[in-house]
C-alpha cells in the first residue's frame, strides 16, 4: 500500500512541476517581516509627529494617470509597466509608482478644499518590469510622503529633513549621501533643453543607442545615463545651475541654506534629473556611500506641474520615496536588529480530552493578558510537544496532564532554568505574568471605539 502511495506521489509531482514566485518578486517571510514592520512602525510614528495622514490608492489604475503624469518617454512608461485589458476592454496598469495615484486623488476628491498644503504618506506595494536583480525587484514596498497645494523652500527641506529622521531612526542614516540638484521650471527649462542639444550636436556618434533616442525624445535624462562613455561626455555638459531663471535660482538658494540651517549634509550634483518627468526645481536622492546611484534607497523632488497636467487647478508639491527592500537589505549589512515582537512567552502543553479542553480556555486567557502563548492543540505525546516548546525557544511552558487535572494543578516549567513547580491550575495565569514580568506583557490595544 505504502509502496503504491508513493508511486502515485511520484506520479504527481511528476505531471504537476513545482511551483515558485514569479521572477523579480519574492515572499516576505515572517523573519524579514520583523524588519517591514519595524520600518512601518518608525514612518508611521515620524508622520503622526509631522501631521501626515495616510492614503491608500488602487494598486491598478487606468493607464492614463501614469502615463500623464510619470511622461511618456520615460523608461518606467516605455519599458516597464505592467498593463492589462480588463473585460470591458479598458487599459489598466498596475502602480509603478505613488505619486501619480495620490494626485489623482487629489483632484477627485477636491482635496484643494481642504486645508492646504495636503500632507499625505502611504506605505505600499509597487510593481515595475524591471530587470531583476540585487535591490531591483519586480514588486517592491516603498514609504512615500507627499505635500500637495503649497510652494515654499523650506516645505522641500522638511521632507528631506523627515526622511533624514527616518533612516536615522532605523540606524542607517550614516550610510547615505543627500544628492541634490535643481532642474528649474518650465520656463528656464526650455533654455536649458536648447544647451543641451546645441552641446550634444556632433556628439551621437559617441552614445548608446538609448541616448541616441534621449536626444530626441527626453534631453534631460541624458545626463544621468549610467554608461561609461554618455557619463563621460555628459560630465561636460551645461549645468542647470548656469541657468536657472530668477526665481528657480532663488528658490534652490534657499533650500541649500534651509539644509545648512538644519545641518543636513549635500552634496551638489549637476547631473541629477531623476528617472520620471513630473520634476521642477528641488530634486533629490540618497545614495548609497558605498555604491552610488546605482542602488538610490530613495529620492524624490518637487513637481508644481503634475496636478495640473493631469487636469486639476496649477498647484504646487513635493514628495519622496523610499524603497522598503532596499532599506532592510542596507540594516542587515549594517549588522542592525530589530525587536523581535513575534518572541513567545508561553507554551502549553497537554494531555488528554479533558485537559484539552482546560487548555483551551487557559490559552485564550493567557493572551487576553498580554502573554503571548501557542499550544499544540492537535494530537502529539508529551515528548514531541516539549520539543515543539524547546524550538519556539519559549520561557516558560505549562504542562496539564491527567494528574494534574486530576488534582486541578499545572505545571509551570521554566525553561531557560530547567526547573519547574506544581502550582494551582487557578493560578496559571498571575503565575506566568509574575514569572515574565509585567514589562514583558504584550499590551497593544488599537483604542477604543466610540460610538
Ligand atoms: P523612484 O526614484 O522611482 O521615485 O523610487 C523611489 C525608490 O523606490 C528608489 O530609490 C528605490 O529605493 C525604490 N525602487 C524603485 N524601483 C525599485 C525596484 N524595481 N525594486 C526595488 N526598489 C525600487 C518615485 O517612485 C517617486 N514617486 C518618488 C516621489 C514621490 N517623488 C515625488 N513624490
Amino acid at each position: 500500500m505504502a509502496e503504491d502511495k508513493k508511486m502515485a506521489d511520484v506520479a504527481v509531482s511528476a505531471a504537476q512541476p513545482k511551483l515558485q514566485t514569479a521572477t523579480g518578486v519574492h515572499d516576505i517571510l515572517p523573519d524579514d517581516h520583523e524588519y517591514f514592520t519595524f520600518i512601518k512602525k518608525v514612518v508611521r510614528h515620524r508622520a503622526r509627529q509631522a501631521g501626515y495622514r495616510r492614503i491608500a490608492t488602487p494598486i491598478f489604475e487606468y493607464f492614463d494617470v501614469f502615463q500623464r503624469g510619470i511622461g511618456d518617454t520615460t523608461d518606467i512608461i516605455q519599458k516597464e509597466m505592467y498593463t492589462f485589458d480588463d473585460r470591458g476592454g479598458r487599459l489598466l496598469a498596475l502602480k509603478p509608482e505613488a505619486t501619480a495615484g495620490i494626485c489623482r486623488a487629489y483632484i477627485e476628491h477636491s482635496m484643494r478644499l481642504w486645508p492646504q498644503p495636503v500632507e499625505l504618506y502611504c506605505i505600499e506595494p509597487h510593481f515595475r518590469y524591471d530587470r531583476p536583480q540585487k535591490g531591483r525587484y519586480r514588486q517592491f514596498w516603498q514609504y512615500d510622503f507627499e505635500i500637495i497645494g503649497e510652494t515654499d523652500p523650506a516645505l522641500d527641506v522638511q521632507m528631506i529633513h523627515l526622511n533624514q529622521k527616518i533612516l536615522g531612526d532605523l540606524g542607517i542614516a550614516h550610510l547615505f549621501d543627500l544628492q541634490i540638484n535643481s532642474i528649474g521650471c518650465k520656463v528656464c527649462r526650455i533654455d536649458f533643453i536648447n544647451a543641451l542639444k546645441d552641446y550634444y550636436a556632433g556628439k551621437e556618434r559617441g552614445l548608446c543607442f538609448d541616448c541616441k533616442t534621449r536626444l530626441e525624445k527626453n534631453p534631460l535624462r541624458l545626463l544621468d545615463c549610467k554608461e561609461e562613455d554618455c557619463r563621460t561626455i555628459a560630465s561636460f555638459a551645461p549645468k542647470f545651475s548656469d541657468l536657472l531663471c530668477a526665481e528657480c535660482k532663488t528658490f534652490d538658494a534657499n533650500v541649500k541654506e534651509y539644509l545648512t540651517e538644519l545641518g543636513i549634509p549635500y552634496t551638489i550634483n549637476s547631473q541629477l534629473v531623476r528617472g520620471l518627468d513630473y520634476y521642477t526645481k528641488t530634486v533629490f536622492e540618497w545614495w548609497d556611500k558605498s555604491f552610488g546611484a546605482q542602488n538610490a534607497i530613495g529620492g524624490g523632488g518637487r513637481y508644481d506641474g503634475l496636478i495640473e497636467i493631469m487636469g486639476g487647478e496649477p498647484t504646487p508639491a513635493v514628495g519622496f520615496a523610499v524603497g522598503m527592500e532596499r532599506v532592510v537589505m542596507h540594516m542587515k549589512n549594517a549588522g542592525i536588529r530589530v525587536p523581535k515582537k513575534d518572541d513567545i512567552h508561553v507554551f502549553v502543553a497537554q494531555l488528554g480530552d479533558t485537559a484539552k479542553k482546560k487548555c483551551l480556555k487557559l490559552i485564550s486567557d493567557l493572551r487576553e493578558q498580554g502573554v503571548k502563548t501557542v499550544g499544540a492543540l492537535g494530537k502529539g505525546s508529551m515528548k514531541a510537544q516539549l520539543r515543539l516548546a524547546d524550538k519556539f525557544h519559549v520561557q516558560h511552558t505549562l504542562i496539564l496532564g491527567a494528574t494534574e487535572v486530576r488534582d486541578g494543578t499545572i505545571i509551570l516549567r521554566n525553561m531557560a532554568k530547567g526547573s519547574q513547580k506544581i502550582i494551582p491550575f487557578a493560578e496559571a495565569v498571575p503565575a506566568v505574568i509574575e514569572a515574565l514580568g509585567e514589562e514583558q506583557l504584550d499590551k497593544y490595544t488599537p483604542g477604543e471605539v466610540l460610538y
